[in-house]
C-alpha cells in the first residue's frame, strides 16, 4: 500500500465509497448521490492541500490503478503542533490492516516531516472500527462531544480520540507529500468535508 498525495482525477475512484450508504454510515454527511459533488469536493481538498492548512492523500495497492480509499491530516496548526486525521476505505479493502498501515505512516510523518506533537480524531459514536483503529495507533479516547453532528433529522453525539506524539519516531514514513504546510493560527477555519 502507498500513499500519494490526492489529485483531482481520485473523485472517481472516491465516488465509489463516498456513494456507499454503509461506508458513509459514521460520516458527517449522508453518501453522495452526484458524481459532480464529489468532483468538486475533491478539487477543493487538493487546492486546500496546496496553502499547506490540510492534507490529502489517495492510498493505492498494487495492481489497482484506482485508489481504494483516502486519508487527510486537516486543521494543521503549526503553532499549537496539532492537527486531526480523517480515513476512510472502500467497503471490499476493509479488515486487510490497509487503514491502520495508512494511518501508521501519517502518524510518522505528521511526527517527523511536521514536528507535530499531537494529533487528534472525532468518531460518531458507535463507529467501531474506527474506534479500534485508534486505538491500535495509541489514540486515547479524550470525551464525548453530545449532539455534535446534525444528519439527515437527527443529533448524533461524536467521540475525541488524542494521541501525543514523541519528538520522532523510527518508523520511516512511506507518504509523499506535495508540500508542506504553512504556519496557520488556530482560528483559521477547515472547510474540510468530513
Ligand atoms: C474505519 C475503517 C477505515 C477501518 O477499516 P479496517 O480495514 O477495519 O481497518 P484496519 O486497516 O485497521 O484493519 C484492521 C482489521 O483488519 C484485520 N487485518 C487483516 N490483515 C491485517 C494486517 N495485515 N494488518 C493489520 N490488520 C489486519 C485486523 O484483524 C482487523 O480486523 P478487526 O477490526 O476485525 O479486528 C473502515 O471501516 C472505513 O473506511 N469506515 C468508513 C469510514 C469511516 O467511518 N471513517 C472514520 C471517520 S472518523
Amino acid at each position: 500500500m502507498m500513499l500519494r498525495p490526492m489529485r483531482p482525477s481520485d473523485a472517481e475512484a472516491l465516488h465509489e465509497v463516498w456513494s456507499d450508504a454503509e461506508a458513509m454510515r459514521y460520516w458527517d454527511w449522508p453518501p453522495t448521490r452526484d458524481a459532480a459533488v464529489t468532483r468538486s469536493v475533491v478539487a477543493r481538498q487538493c487546492e486546500e492541500a496546496k496553502n499547506g492548512s490540510a492534507l490529502y492523500w489517495a492510498m493505492c495497492v498494487d495492481g489497482r490503478r484506482a485508489a481504494i480509499g483516502a486519508c487527510d491530516l486537516s486543521e494543521i496548526d503549526t503553532h499549537h503542533r496539532r492537527a486531526e486525521v480523517g480515513f476512510l476505505v472502500a467497503r471490499e479493502f476493509w479488515g486487510q490492516g490497509y487503514a491502520i498501515e495508512a494511518m501508521r505512516a501519517i502518524v510518522a510523518y505528521a511526527t517527523n516531516a511536521l514536528k507535530l506533537e499531537r494529533l487528534s480524531a472525532r468518531t460518531h459514536s458507535g463507529n467501531e472500527s474506527s474506534a479500534r483503529l485508534l486505538k491500535r495507533l495509541g489514540f486515547v479516547r479524550e470525551g464525548t462531544l453530545r449532539a455534535f453532528v446534525w444528519r439527515e433529522g437527527t443529533r448524533r453525539d461524536c467521540e475525541i480520540y488524542g494521541l501525543l506524539l514523541p519528538r520522532s519516531l523510527d518508523e520511516k514514513p512511506r507518504v509523499s507529500a506535495s508540500r508542506k504546510p504553512r504556519p496557520s493560527t488556530s482560528k483559521q477555519a477547515s472547510r474540510k468535508r468530513k
